[in-house]
């Protein structure tokens, strides 16, 4: 994917938080220790330095959610990461409930909160920081459980 067709995907994908430019995905996509993961409608960008991995963004394309890509795309950069990461890591807004429970799926917990990190409309959002070990494993939990 072109930093253009990832800025216009990330642009689609978050309707609540800012959107990423191309030079900005670009400069990302420079950094040898940025890796990109894709599928149809949707990637994910992640970093891996000392022993960490870092999930940067996560997007499906939002005509193409809940078809397990998010799922296919967690599985890919995690599979990635471990061969040179212990453990994964993340930031999500605590009201994105489809991230967060994407992520507890694949074993990540809030470690860390950081309170009014998100701006809404008229309310502040904190930021919930999720660490997970890595190999990873996927939880057999509903959601709702
Ligand atoms: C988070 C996101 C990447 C998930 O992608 P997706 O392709 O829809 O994910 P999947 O279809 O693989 O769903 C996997 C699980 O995520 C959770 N999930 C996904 N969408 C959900 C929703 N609308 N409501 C509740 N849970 C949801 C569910 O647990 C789901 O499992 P299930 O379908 O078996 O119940 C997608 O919602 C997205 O792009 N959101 C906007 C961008 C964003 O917020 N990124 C994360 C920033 S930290």
């Amino acid at each position: 994917m072109t930093p253009e067709t990832l800025a216009k995907l990330h642009d689609a994908a978050f309707s609540k938080d800012r959107a990423w430019s191309a030079d900005e995905f670009r400069a990302l996509l420079d950094s040898p220790y940025c890796h990109l993961s894709t599928a149809q409608n949707g990637f994910a960008l992640w970093r891996a330095i000392a022993g960490e991995a870092e999930l940067l963004t996560i997007a499906t394309h939002p005509d193409h959610q809940r078809q397990g890509i998010g799922t296919e795309l967690m599985q890919q950069w995690m599979r990635t990461a471990q061969d040179s990461a212990g453990t994964a890591f993340l930031e999500v807004a605590a009201d994105n409930a489809p991230a967060t429970r994407l992520y507890a799926q694949f074993g990540f917990e809030v470690v860390a909160r950081r309170a009014g990190y998100y701006k809404r409309d008229d309310h502040k959002v904190e930021a919930l920081i999720m660490r997970a070990p890595l190999p990873f494993t996927v939880s057999q939990k509903s959601p709702g459980d």
